[in-house]
């Protein structure tokens, strides 16, 4: 049975939707936090490079600054993905303006401290020539989306500042996508081959890790009816002008 787009019944059911979602993002945001920074407060790089533990093995043999920036960068993105679902919540919004604005705040510097220290690691990441550009990428969008969500937020366009928040969490979520996407790569090739997985499945990883998030942010900053970005031609623009 279909239900009408407007009626209480649809709202309710969209809002247990949207509730939901909200949960899921939360909880992927703070397990994925959790245990891929928390592997590296186990040991020190060399000691975890011994049991192959995440990328330890990569940066155990790079130079002492890459390795500070590299805790750096796991210590404040991780900040980031605990911190960002929760500017999502309309409750926190509505009856605590306050903790939304210092949540903000924390979430804007780890961003910053996070994406600078992943841009100075981009040349040295284990993917080579792959990583740098598709990181690097990653890394200035993600402090750029972050700076436009606080120039619109700094001249009260609450609307515009929504629309970036979205697109700058939909980058921090890459976190999160970026080890979904490992496992289910990892898992297709089983059937066909035990040589290169890991290397195979990472690959495409610094692009796919984030160009489909971009895109389902879009649709939901549409959904909302908040300023979305278009695509279009110069003859499509001076026919609307
Ligand atoms: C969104 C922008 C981000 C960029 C551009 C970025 C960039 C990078 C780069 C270049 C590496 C090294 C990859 C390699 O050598 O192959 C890395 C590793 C890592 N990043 Fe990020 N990152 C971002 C967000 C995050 C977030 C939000 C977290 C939160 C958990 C995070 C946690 C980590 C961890 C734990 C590692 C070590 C790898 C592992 O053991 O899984 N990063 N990141």
């Amino acid at each position: 049975m279909s239900i009408a787009t407007n009626t209480p019944q649809s709202r309710s059911v969209r809002r247990t939707r949207a509730r939901w979602s909200w949960a899921w993002v939360t909880f992927s945001s703070v397990a994925i936090a959790a245990y891929f920074v928390g592997q590296y407060a186990q040991g020190s790089l060399d000691t975890l490079a011994h049991s192959h533990t995440g990328l330890a093995t990569t940066y155990a043999v790079r130079p002492w600054p890459i390795q500070i920036v590299f805790y750096f960068h796991i210590v404040f993105a991780g900040l980031a993905l605990i911190l960002g679902p929760w500017q999502f919540s309309k409750r926190i919004r509505m009856r605590h303006i306050a903790v939304h604005r210092t949540i903000g705040k924390a979430y804007l510097v780890a961003v910053g401290v996070g994406g600078t220290a992943a841009l100075i690691m981009s040349p040295f990441d284990s993917v080579g020539i792959s990583g740098f550009f598709g990181f690097g990428t990653l890394a200035l969008l993600w402090m750029w989306t972050a700076h436009r969500a606080y120039r619109a937020v700094r001249t009260s366009d609450i609307a515009s500042h929504q629309a970036w928040m979205i697109r700058c969490f939909a980058l921090t979520y890459a976190a999160v996508t970026l080890r979904l996407e490992l496992g289910a790569l990892v898992l297709v090739q089983l059937p066909f081959t035990h040589a290169d997985i890991l290397t195979n499945a990472y690959a495409p990883l610094p692009y796919i890790c984030w160009l489909p998030n971009l895109v389902v942010a879009e649709f939901m900053i549409r959904r909302r009816g908040r300023p979305a970005l278009y695509l279009t031609t110069s003859r499509a623009l001076a026919a609307a002008q």
